[in-house]
């Protein structure tokens, strides 16, 4: 064949060529900051195992989203720290109305109204043994399952914070607990407060994964004893990734997460080709303190691989992209890095 019929060099020789054909358009407006608050005044503590992100309380967390919506961010992710003395076996203090997200989510709404504030649903920052849900006592007449997470008795429970979150003055509750049926349980519940207009963006495929390790510090949610595999999917499935995902539609998710993106670009591929709703991917802890641990090392270019892997998740079909880096995202968006 003739060398110079099709040469794709073409269209890579100029700057304003490559602008013109790229493929993957970025916009500010698809990033997600997640933000962690917790209970107590004045707190800004710096979280070590995600270097450059803050533990707030409600009262300062309207400096962390001030200054990302300066940088163009308009959607944020709250993931709520009681102390440790509220903690109990069924994590009451994830549905309080004094809790640190329901606090968290008055105190910013007046100041930030046109900000997308979602608020995460789980029970294992609040439980004392630090699972997403109710575990069992062996009381139910099944010893054998003595230590697993009840998937049942935890709906309730996810449905009464979801409520309590959009009451506060939330726009939209991520479940990403993984009991099974909880989104039905959740939108029938706010269905019933006449929520009918608060959005479900579940965390439908949730990987049992590595990479939340920085994120279980951050959060102080790391399983008291066993692990999440129980509930969270096993990382070599993907057909099962689509099973999670059509039930999560069928029960009424308005936007699926995929989660962690880096690690799941197939599955962010595949659940983009079978839905019709909006596609998120969670670029999570792990991934992010990686790399802020390697540029720290001198061993990759931080700016560079942040832009890149963002790409990637777009690429794969990502509607939304929920990163720690939202913020340097969507300056470098702006000044033309990316996108
Ligand atoms: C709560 C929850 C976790 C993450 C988001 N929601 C931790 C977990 O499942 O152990 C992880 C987020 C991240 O690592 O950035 N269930």
């Amino acid at each position: 064949m003739n060398n110079a019929v099709r040469r794709p060099r073409r269209l890579r020789q100029t700057p304003g060529i490559r602008g013109l054909v790229r493929e993957t358009r970025l916009s500010p407006d698809s990033l997600v900051l997640p933000l962690f608050v917790r209970e107590g005044s004045g707190v800004r503590e710096p979280i070590q195992s995600m270097p450059g992100q803050i533990r707030y309380s409600p009262d300062t967390l309207g400096e962390g989203v001030a200054g990302a919506v300066a940088a163009g961010v308009k959607s944020f992710l709250l993931f709520g720290i009681p102390e440790d003395g509220r903690k109990d076996a069924i994590g009451s203090a994830a549905w309080a109305e004094d809790g640190v997200v329901q606090t968290a989510v008055k105190t910013i709404r007046p100041d930030f109204p046109d900000a997308v504030i979602v608020t995460d649903v789980c029970l294992c920052e609040y439980t004392s043994h630090g699972h997403c849900g109710v575990v069992e006592d062996g009381s139910a007449g099944r010893a054998g399952h003595k230590g697993h997470v009840h998937n049942d008795r935890t709906l309730e429970l996810l449905a009464r914070t979801a409520v309590s979150h959009i009451r506060a003055g939330a726009d939209m509750v991520a479940p990403s607990d993984m009991m099974d049926g909880r989104v039905a349980a959740i939108r029938a519940a706010l269905d019933a407060e006449g929520f009918t207009d608060a959005a479900i963006m579940s965390y439908a495929v949730k990987y049992a994964s590595f990479f939340y390790g920085p994120f279980r510090e951050a959060a102080g949610s790391a399983p008291g004893f066993g692990d999440r595999r129980g509930y969270q999917m096993d990382w070599h499935n993907r057909r099962e990734a689509a099973k999670e995902a059509a039930l999560d539609l069928e029960e009424g998710a308005d936007i699926l997460i995929v989660k962690p993106a880096l690690s799941c670009l197939d599955i962010v591929s595949d659940v983009k080709a079978m839905s019709d709703c909006p596609v998120a991917a969670y670029s999570v802890s792990g991934e992010y303190a990686m790399i802020r641990a390697a540029a720290a090392q001198g061993l990759v270019d931080e700016y560079g691989v942040m832009c890149e892997s963002a790409a990637g998740a777009f690429r794969a079909g990502a509607d939304i992209l929920l990163t720690y880096f939202a913020g340097e995202l969507a300056e470098a968006m702006r000044k033309g890095d990316i996108g």
